[in-house]
């Protein structure tokens, strides 16, 4: 609706002008989809407003203005309502002409941005030798998501992979490394660490029991530090098996990221530091450098420090991410990424964090004007019981074991639902089917909840084929593809009408629907709320429904046939995009 609200808005403001011409008048008059389907499609409100600055009734207002509208050719005649709304109808022919336009296009009516930006996105991020927790699942779904609706919209999007592959434990890994497999860091042995989470908790016991090798640890810090070759090996080969377990997660979501860890910033850190003092921003307190923080005061009314160098001289986890946004937001002339835009997806008990980086990024001077900087905050993963999720057994749950269930799950709903409806398949097809149905499930569940909110993580509400789920997304898909082959003709060809003819009320709200994924497309991408284009698809998906149950389609009369083939088309064409823009993978069948 993008293309006919923008039409609407230029004529309203041409009318506008003529009622009250500026500076009286307004400069805008804005126009609105329409909040409830009785009002029509769009809706200005604009008259309420001036009705104080021009003396005069806001009906009386908004009636001087659709007079002097000429939008005969768009619209029914506009209605004044209320107070002084004027609510726009849209004529069948011209959504018609709109669903026609939009058929068949790879970009289904979402203009490419202009101009394009240069955005990092830096999501995921789990830490070496440690597991990847629900709470990086959900960085990696939101984040990936965000950044595949960025690259659609046509900007430059950089996947950043924000590892934490530095600090002090790696001096205790490298320590417990030397003992259990010495010859490894000679490269004469293979090891292959396996369970690195176990390795890390053996070390991390060790480290607090036993003095000696609390020493031994520091030494190795100070040496990974000086960059000795025999540290640097085995901090790579620790960062490798990590690295094989984070990447066999990746691949089964399908999601894409570029690995710069925080080792990166190292050689950027003691520019940081100097380029605060330049900024007169250090502060040395207690003997740690750091940035005393504007607005932000501490439970004793004290104003809040950013630590940026620790007494011992060692950087932190802020300073890394100082040295990080501002190599981001740097130009290349200066090694730098020269975003305009950078997000940050992680949970909200980050945002005190990130809102000091910023503060500090704008203060030092990095941030170029107009470049937005955004934490993308998300809530708790919790258990159906609402509290933190947890095995049975008390343990953190592993994401390589999350997932496994749900694939599971998602294999046992489909062979019991075969077997009812008698349907015999090969072993590929159920393992391909519960995979994707599975992994779209969590994904799924996670995104269409705002993500703000903490989420209550439940297999069996995910995996249903009734309500707000992946399974009911897809089963919607897959019933449009089966019109397509029992019809044989939705891919276009001879049936192609010249002009579709919308009439019934099923036919008029699916194509309303249809022709919205534009606006919800540009609305995702203001405020990365990805839950907003799964409610969109969940709407379109039982408009759908609705229509293909209520009304004949392949058995349609001839008038009407090609309109209702071409609808499904492109009912299948949004939902497969849209559910490509979640990293969503469709099914033919299911
Ligand atoms: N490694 C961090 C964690 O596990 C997340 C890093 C997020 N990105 C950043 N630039 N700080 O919590």
């Amino acid at each position: 609706m993008l293309k006919l609200r923008n039409a609407l808005q230029h004529r309203l403001t041409e009318a506008m002008a003529q009622v009250a011409p500026p500076p009286d008048g307004p400069v805008a008059f804005p126009l609105a989809p329409a909040t409830r389907p009785e009002f029509g499609d769009f809706q200005a409100n604009g008259a309420m407003g001036l009705a104080k600055v021009l003396g005069r009734p806001p009906r009386q207002i908004a009636q001087a203005v659709v007079d002097h509208l000429q939008v005969d050719d768009l619209c029914h005649p506009p209605q004044v309502a209320g107070p002084g709304f004027i609510n726009f109808t849209v004529r069948p022919e011209v959504l018609a002409a709109e669903v026609q336009a939009r058929l068949d296009q790879p970009r289904l009516g979402v203009p490419m941005a202009q101009p394009r930006q240069r955005v990092v996105v830096d999501f995921s991020s789990p830490n070496i030798a440690k597991e990847m927790h629900v709470g990086h699942l959900r960085s990696t779904i939101i984040g990936d998501c965000i950044a595949r609706l960025l690259s659609f919209r046509g900007h430059r999007v950089l996947r950043l992979n924000h590892l934490g592959d530095w600090g002090t434990q790696f001096g205790m890994l490298i320590a417990h490394l030397k003992h259990v497999a010495p010859r490894s860091l000679s490269g004469e042995e293979h090891v292959d660490l396996g369970d690195l989470v176990a390795f890390y908790r053996q070390a991390k016991a060790r480290f607090d029991e036993d003095e000696g090798f609390r020493e031994q640890s520091r030494g190795e810090v100070v040496k990974l530090q000086a960059g000795e070759p025999e540290s640097l090996r085995a901090w790579g080969l620790l960062c490798r098996q990590s690295r094989r377990a984070f990447q066999a997660v990746y691949d089964r979501l399908d999601v894409q990221l570029v690995e710069r860890g925080e080792s990166f910033y190292n050689r950027l850190l003691p520019t940081v530091v100097a380029d605060l003092e330049q900024a007169g921003l250090l502060v040395v307190d207690d003997g740690a450098r750091c940035v005393f923080l504007e607005g932000v005061r501490g439970k004793d009314g004290q104003p809040l420090p950013l630590i940026v160098q620790k007494r011992d001289g060692g950087y932190n986890y802020a300073t890394t991410d100082l040295a990080a946004i501002r190599q981001r937001l740097a130009g290349p002339d200066g090694g730098g990424e020269g975003a305009d835009r950078v997000a940050y997806v992680t949970d909200a008990g980050q945002a005190n964090h990130f809102a000091a980086v910023f503060q500090v990024a704008q203060r030092a001077g990095w941030a170029p004007t107009g470049c937005q900087l955004q934490h993308v905050p998300f809530g708790l993963v919790q258990g159906t019981d609402g509290k933190k999720l947890k095995t049975r057994s008390g343990a953190t749950v592993r994401l390589r074991d999350l997932l496994d269930e749900a694939v599971a799950r998602a294999r046992r709903d489909l062979v019991e639902r075969m077997a009812q409806e008698q349907r015999q398949a090969e072993e590929g097809f159920v393992e391909q089917v519960a995979e994707t149905v599975g992994i779209a499930a969590v994904k799924y569940a996670d995104l269409s909840q705002n993500r703000t909110t903490n989420y209550q993580f439940s297999f069996d509400r995910m995996l249903s084929l009734q309500g707000d789920t992946a399974p009911y997304l897809l089963y919607a898909y897959v019933r449009i593809q089966g019109i397509a082959r029992q019809g044989g003709l939705l891919g276009g060809g001879e049936e192609q009408p010249a002009d579709l003819w919308l009439q019934a009320p099923q036919e008029l709200s699916l194509a309303r629907k249809l022709l919205n994924f534009d606006e919800v497309i540009l609305e995702v991408e203001q405020d990365l709320l990805p839950n907003r284009l799964c409610a969109y698809l969940f709407g379109l998906s039982q408009t759908f429904n609705r229509f293909y149950d209520q009304l004949p389609v392949l058995k349609a009369p001839p008038r009407s046939r090609p309109t209702r083939l071409a609808l499904c088309r492109l009912s299948g064409q949004t939902m497969g995009l849209g559910l490509g823009l979640l990293g969503i993978r469709t099914l033919d069948r299911m």
